[in-house]
């Protein structure tokens, strides 16, 4: 929640920066690991979304794992408090290097996508003279109803092993020594709302754990993935995620044995909302069809409304509510006509100088930041610093 007082606190800064509610960040991880733990649920946080330190750690320290797509991401983790043996890497593309890397952590698992990484990494760790533990990413052909650029559980994705090759998966697996299947993993998408999808995934995941069984080979994990969508219309009256009703899915409809682990790769779920990027009006101009609010922060700094066309609130922190909205686009400095936060959005009358919120940006905000048109690094604001 960002009210009047916190904005204060902003007035002399230098915008624009993110700004972080540490409170926000307790209370979704508390809910998320308490709904997860009480039904035995393992889980890995997407450093994906947000591999901010200071953030990082705060997860680190409420015991959840990491969930890691670049050696980097792995090395970062480390840094940051995770165990080795709590870190997954996944990814459809890694390099020699980073397996090379990864292997020599003993992290927990390898989320492998194809026959031929597979080959691959056994033999890198025959050479390094030590086993890898691998999750087989199935695709299971699930769609998430989600925007069509976060989708990667149908056919026509890259990701995961296509059903065509599990059989060949299979007895290639059986060949490689220096790998110990330790589970399988999906995903199917990202920013799911609609609950039924991750039924429809549940149905997959036992079907395809029932068909290794059937073929003699026993599945310790199994790795759902992550996705969980977050409310980006209503931040503050709906800001921590329903993790009960979510977690409460697969609790059901997960067939499982005693000895087997379900885990988790949750990202945006646990830090969309508590992140905003705070920036500045420069100019307000009224064009001939449209008033634009121009301000201090752009695609750069936050790209998921160009890139996605993304919905996030706007509000005028510094205006005073009553006043009567105007419709603004509110547009950023970049020399792009995709740099657009949002079209048409109701404000209160704005003016140079006013400052801005851009809700929920917590995930998949600071970490797609770029340098195009020799931006400025990006800064940050913790509540807990203010
Ligand atoms: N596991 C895997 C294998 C993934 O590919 C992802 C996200 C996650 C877990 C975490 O998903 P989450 O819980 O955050 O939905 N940049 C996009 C989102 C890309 C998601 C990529 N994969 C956006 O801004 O919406």
């Amino acid at each position: 929640m960002i009210n009047t007082d916190i904005a204060t606190k902003f007035a002399d800064r230098e915008t624009p920066f993110y700004y972080y509610d540490m409170d926000v960040l307790a209370r979704t991880l508390e809910a998320a690991h308490e709904a997860s733990q009480k039904r035995g649920f393992h889980v890995h946080y997407a450093l994906k979304a947000n591999f901010n330190d200071v953030l990082l750690k705060r997860i680190q320290e409420i015991g959840f794992g990491a969930d890691c797509v670049s050696g980097n991401e792995v090395r970062k983790a480390i840094e940051c408090g995770f165990t080795p043996q709590n870190i997954t890497f996944a990814g459809v593309g890694k390099s020699d290097k980073e397996i090379n890397y990864a292997l020599t952590q003993q992290i927990f698992a390898f989320n492998v996508e194809s026959i031929q990484e597979l080959e691959v990494i056994n033999e890198l760790a025959s050479k390094q003279g030590v086993k890898a533990n691998v999750a087989l990413r199935i695709n299971p052909n699930v769609d998430a109803h989600t925007h069509h650029y976060i989708t990667t559980g149908l056919d026509e994705n890259k990701f995961g092993v296509p059903n065509a090759d599990l059989e060949k998966c299979a007895s290639v697996l059986k060949k490689c020594e220096f790998i110990e299947l330790v589970g399988l993993h999906f995903h199917v998408g990202s920013q799911i709302t609609d609950m039924t999808v991750f039924k429809s995934l549940c149905v997959k995941v036992n079907e395809w754990k029932s068909w290794f069984e059937e073929r003699g080979t026993q599945i310790r994990v199994l790795n759902v993935g992550g996705g969980l969508g977050i409310d980006y219309k209503n931040p503050d009256g709906n800001s921590i995620p329903d993790f009960e009703a979510y977690f409460d899915i697969f609790d059901r409809f997960l067939e499982r044995k005693p000895y087997q682990e379900v885990h988790f790769e949750l990202g945006r779920a646990l830090v969309a909302q508590c992140g905003s990027l705070i920036s500045r009006v420069l100019y307000v101009k009224n064009g001939v069809k449209k008033n634009f609010l121009v301000l201090d922060a752009g695609m750069t700094e936050l790209m998921r409304p160009a890139l996605y066309q993304a919905y996030h609130k706007i509000d005028n922190l510094s205006a005073v509510e009553t006043e009567e909205s105007l419709n603004y686009d509110v547009v950023g400095p970049i020399c792009e006509s995709s740099d657009c936060f949002g079209k048409e959005v109701p404000l209160p009358d704005s003016g140079r100088g006013d400052l801005i919120a851009i809700r929920s940006a917590g995930a998949y905000g600071e970490v797609m930041a770029s340098r195009y048109n020799l931006r400025e690094e990006i800064r940050f604001v913790y509540s807990d610093q203010l």
